[in-house]
């Protein structure tokens, strides 16, 4: 059993290539209002939740409702593949702002299952070989998290992992 412990207030990140599961992951694990998905963003912004020329649109309005969150004291996830030490530092960062937390979530799959999920997909247009960048990224990433700043790291690499994986929320004293 995969229990990943969390401060009652923490920014999470999740990180993962695109297929990863995060998504899927997130709706075991979170709320669905705790958790702000690019994807959901592209598609208010751009009606099209592939709208790579809305990126950064949707991260503006991401960040926007991220910080309104956090404010409140609330919990956040952001899912989005943050397999780039750019889009981390963005996270850690905001994290700081409102002086919490910034924990990660990381999914370290196998690149034959994201392929194999991958073309079972049609909602994802781009080609496989975006699969293997990321997950270049994403392996050359994980030995630095702690550094950037990530205070904790839950790494899942098998869907055995990953089936049972929870959260346990704990108060900070
Ligand atoms: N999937 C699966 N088994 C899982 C998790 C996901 O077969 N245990 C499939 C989903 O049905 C979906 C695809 O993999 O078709 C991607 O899942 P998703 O949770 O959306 O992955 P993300 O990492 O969020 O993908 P993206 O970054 O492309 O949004």
């Amino acid at each position: 059993m995969t229990t990943i412990h969390l401060p009652e207030l923490c920014l999470v990140a999740l990180i993962g290539a695109s297929g990863s599961g995060k998504t899927t992951l997130s709706r075991q694990l979170f709320a669905p209002g705790e958790v702000l998905s690019s994807d959901a963003f592209r598609l208010m912004v751009a009606n099209d939740e592939n709208a790579q020329d809305a990126t950064r649109d949707a991260f503006d309005s991401l960040y926007f409702v991220a910080r309104k969150r956090l404010a409140r004291g609330l919990l956040t996830v952001i899912d989005a593949t943050n397999v780039q030490a750019d889009a981390r530092k963005r996270i850690v960062s905001l994290a700081k702002e409102f002086d919490v937390l910034p924990v990660a979530i990381v999914l370290d799959l196998p690149e034959d299952t994201l392929l194999e999920r991958h073309r079972a997909r049609t909602d994802r247009p781009f080609g496989a070989h975006v699969i293997g960048q990321q997950v270049g990224h994403l392996r050359r990433s994980l030995r630095k998290l702690q550094g950037e700043g990530f205070r904790q790291v839950s790494v899942l690499s098998t869907e055995a992992d990953v089936g049972p994986a929870r959260v346990v929320r704990e108060r900070l004293y």
